[in-house]
């Protein structure tokens, strides 16, 4: 049998086999409330009956002022715990581990939630609004809010969590020198960019119990792959049990050079590059379509795990049917995005997934 499906062990937890549901929002299935609806209970049954050995539930927002979306999920107070406790309940009667990944957008929260959004420093965005430089103690406030998602994350029965550090949102944003242009201890120097997430992480090994994962979404390009590899390494450090390597915020040619003998693409390669540094387990992820992609990646040691974002969307049988080698449905790649940033049942293979 390909070591695609052979079983693992994460922090005690027993992990079926080494594909991976990564994080996909599901715009437009909770209210402003950011309630776990019907939709969103029956699409993670699917994909945790589908076979994968890990499920990464989708950005859930941590204060409502660093939304995405206003029907963005939502794990900034108790009565959203039920909701998630709901959704924790049917990943893991389904035998999938269950992580939930918490977000703040920092300047990307959008328009439609805020006329100031929050930031390491001040800056004027491209739609003419301008970010507010956190102080101190909004920084701690932020901060808090991190731990009080991961507690709630326990509390809902979730095996751990996954820190949203990539695609250029507020964590990513500390650390990257081009936007954090701060003169405290918060900004300036590699050390005092990670003392954001120092201290966050300081929290949570804290708090969270000993057998809790504890993953990070990592954007290795900030601000180079070497830079984003010395990143990755302070995150082992700080008790990351997990990484999920995707992109960050790059500085001009930030993208890796991909050795012409390796077949998949950049986002890919920076997770290959990042396995050799590091002695924790690495998620690979990104236009990685079929189950012998998967496997190769897998039997060349590249990963640990291999995360299926679209081709899980677009077939919620992904895992077990490549087990049995058969093929997948086919992703249509729409333009301009996802019909999952709109509303995933506009997917063309949404009844067949
Ligand atoms: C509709 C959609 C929603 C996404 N939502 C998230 C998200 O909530 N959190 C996150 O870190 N990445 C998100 N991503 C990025 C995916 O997790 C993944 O990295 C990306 O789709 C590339 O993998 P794939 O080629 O296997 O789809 C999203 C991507 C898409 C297309």
């Amino acid at each position: 049998m390909s070591l695609l499906y052979k079983s693992t062990h994460l922090k005690g937890h027993l992990v079926r086999n080494r594909v991976v549901f990564p994080p996909m929002v599901c715009f437009n299935w909770s209210d402003n409330y950011g309630i776990v609806s019907k939709l969103h209970l029956e699409h993670y049954e699917k994909r945790s009956v589908g076979g994968v050995g890990m499920v990464i539930v989708e950005a859930t927002a941590i204060n409502p002022l660093g939304r995405l979306a206003p029907s963005q999920l939502g794990i900034w107070n108790e009565q959203q715990v039920d909701g998630l406790s709901r959704l924790a309940d049917v990943i893991n009667s389904n035998g999938a581990i269950s992580l939930l990944q918490i977000h703040h957008a920092g300047d990307k929260t959008p328009k439609s939630v805020t006329e100031e959004p929050v930031a390491p420093s001040s800056y004027i965005l491209s739609d003419g609004r301008k970010t507010k430089s956190l102080t101190k103690g909004e920084i701690k406030m932020i901060q808090l809010d991190f731990l009080e998602a991961a507690l709630r994350a326990e509390k809902a029965g979730f095996h751990g969590i996954e820190i949203h550090g990539a695609h250029g949102y507020l964590i990513n944003q500390f650390l990257s020198p081009t936007l954090n242009q701060r003169k405290d201890e918060y900004g300036g120097t590699f050390e005092n960019r990670l003392r954001f997430i120092k201290e966050v992480m300081e929290m949570l090994t804290d708090q969270l119990p000993e057998n809790f994962i504890l993953g990070y979404r990592h954007g290795a390009n900030t601000p180079d792959l070497d830079g984003g590899m010395e990143i990755a390494k302070a995150l082992e450090k700080m008790g990351v049990d997990l990484l999920h390597v995707s992109a960050g915020i790059g500085e001009a040619d930030a993208h890796p050079t991909v050795p012409a003998e390796f077949p998949y693409n950049w986002i890919v390669y920076m997770g290959s590059e990042v396995q050799k540094t590091v002695d924790i387990p690495v998620i690979l992820v990104n236009g990685i379509r079929t189950p012998p992609e998967a496997e190769e990646l897998i039997n060349n040691n590249d990963g640990d795990f291999v995360a299926i974002g679209r081709g899980i969307l677009v077939d919620s049988k992904w895992s077990v049917k490549g087990a049995e080698s058969k093929t997948v449905n086919p992703c249509h790649r729409c333009r301009p995005r996802c019909y999952y940033i709109v509303d995933g049942r506009k997917c063309p293979q949404y009844t067949n997934a």
